[in-house]
């Protein structure tokens, strides 16, 4: 039991990949099965959209990667080289930046599935 629940989180908090290059491909593998894709979270795992972090880039990636809050139910990915979690942060801002570009009154491209 034990291994099988430390084979289900080493496999989100490993980076043998080398196969995934952009941030958009390492935000796919490790960051959409939570919050989807286009950040906009997912009803399925309640999960909040990410889009509407306030956090920095330096500020997403020291999130990914570190913790003082105990009641965070978000993994830390402990083991994450700094430069991916930049480029996963640099995905996140350009996915933020498409979101917030589109002015309240129009169509937004991505639907907010839950807000933070
Ligand atoms: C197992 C599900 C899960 C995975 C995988 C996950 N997250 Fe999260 N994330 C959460 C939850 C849940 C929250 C809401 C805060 C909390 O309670 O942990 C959150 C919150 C966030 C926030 C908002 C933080 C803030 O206060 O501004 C950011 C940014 C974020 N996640 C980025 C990421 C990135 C980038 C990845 C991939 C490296 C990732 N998450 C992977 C579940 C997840």
């Amino acid at each position: 039991m034990l291994i099988t629940v430390l084979t289900a989180c080493s496999s989100r908090d490993d980076h043998d990949h080398p196969n995934l290059k952009t941030g958009a491909d390492l935000f796919n593998h490790h960051c959409a099965e939570c919050h989807g894709e286009e950040g906009t979270g997912k009803l399925v795992s309640q999960t909040p959209a990410n889009i509407l972090t306030r956090r920095s880039r330096d500020g997403i990636a020291k999130y990914i990667t570190t913790s003082v809050n105990p009641q965070r139910e978000m993994p830390v990915f402990s083991t994450m080289p700094y430069s991916e979690a930049i480029a996963i942060a640099s995905h996140l801002l350009i996915l933020q930046q498409l979101y917030e570009a589109t002015p309240n009154n129009m169509k937004k491209p991505q639907v907010l599935m839950i807000a933070p």
